[in-house]
């Protein structure tokens, strides 16, 4: 059973028209990427799917449950969009992360605030910060970040940075895991590590949706490769045929572009 699903996904800024039709579908434990030219709406994508936009119109489903569907606008409840927003994880290219707090303590943040919604927050709390902790610890730990753990924004490298707003990402354990353009904001070395993390993510089965100018990372990492256009999908292809010989045109054109 599918883990995604958009279907037909339009969306309009005032008069221009960004997504025009979008549609696809993901299973769980599947890396999709999403390639194309700066412009072609992947960030606009991404953001309709995480909540952060509503699309124009169209269908959203992850899970078994559809969060977003233009033909029924009753559909959408503060407490659906709630669910809706904690399936999806995203790591933006600007890493984000509050420069007030340590290392640690971003990851902490959302799952405390979630945690105080519990009821049985008063009567557990000590036992619900600890789990928190720890689970905090554990993510900070896989993304190779253990000795910075009381660490400051300011005091981490761009690529460590990245790595805490993945772990902070992972912590709420959300279905799918997006990311856009995640290593465009570093440097060769520093995107290595960053890359490292995502292919160990991939390699545990995480589900993931990576917009990403890494042409080799995507064919090595992805299942699958969507390369968007003019806010349509031109190709949906397993990620071993994403070469110049691909079927499709535009595909080939963008590639031997960036290639040549
Ligand atoms: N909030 C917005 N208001 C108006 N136009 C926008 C907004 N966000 C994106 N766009 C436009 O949508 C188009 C696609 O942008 P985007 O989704 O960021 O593409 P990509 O991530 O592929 O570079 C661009 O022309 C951009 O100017
Ligand atoms: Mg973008």
């Amino acid at each position: 059973m599918a883990i995604l699903k958009v279907d037909n996904l339009y969306k309009s800024f005032g008069k221009t028209e960004v997504l025009r039709g979008v549609s696809f579908s993901m299973e769980e434990g599947e890396v999709l990427s999403i390639i194309g030219a700066s412009g072609s709406g992947k960030t606009t994508l991404l953001r309709c799917i995480n909540a952060l936009e509503t699309a124009t119109s169209g269908k959203i489903t992850i899970g078994q449950e559809t969060f977003f569907d233009s033909s029924n606008p009753n559909l959408r409840t503060k407490a659906s969009d709630r669910r809706w927003q904690l399936s999806c994880g995203l790591v933006f290219q600007s890493y984000n992360l509050f420069p007030q707090y340590t290392a640690l303590e971003n990851v902490m943040l959302a799952p405390k605030l979630l945690a105080k919604e519990r009821e049985d927050f008063k009567e557990n709390k000590k036992e619900i910060l600890e789990e928190i902790y720890e689970h905090a610890v554990a993510l900070l730990e896989r993304v190779g970040l253990s000795d910075r753990l009381n660490n400051y924004p300011c005091e981490l490298s761009g690529g460590q940075q990245q790595r805490v707003a993945i772990a902070r990402a992972l912590a709420l354990s959300p279905k799918i895991l997006f990311f856009d353009e995640p290593t465009s904001a570093l440097d060769p070395l520093l995107t290595q590590e960053v890359l490292k993390v995502i292919r160990e993510l991939a390699k545990s089965k995480t589900t993931m949706v990576i917009v990403t100018h890494e042409m080799k990372f995507a064919r090595d990492v992805s299942d699958r490769i969507i390369y968007m256009e003019d806010g349509v999908i031109e190709a949906d292809i397993p990620a071993s045929e994403l070469s110049e010989n691909t079927n499709s045109k535009k595909l080939r054109a963008f590639l031997g572009n960036i290639e040549g």
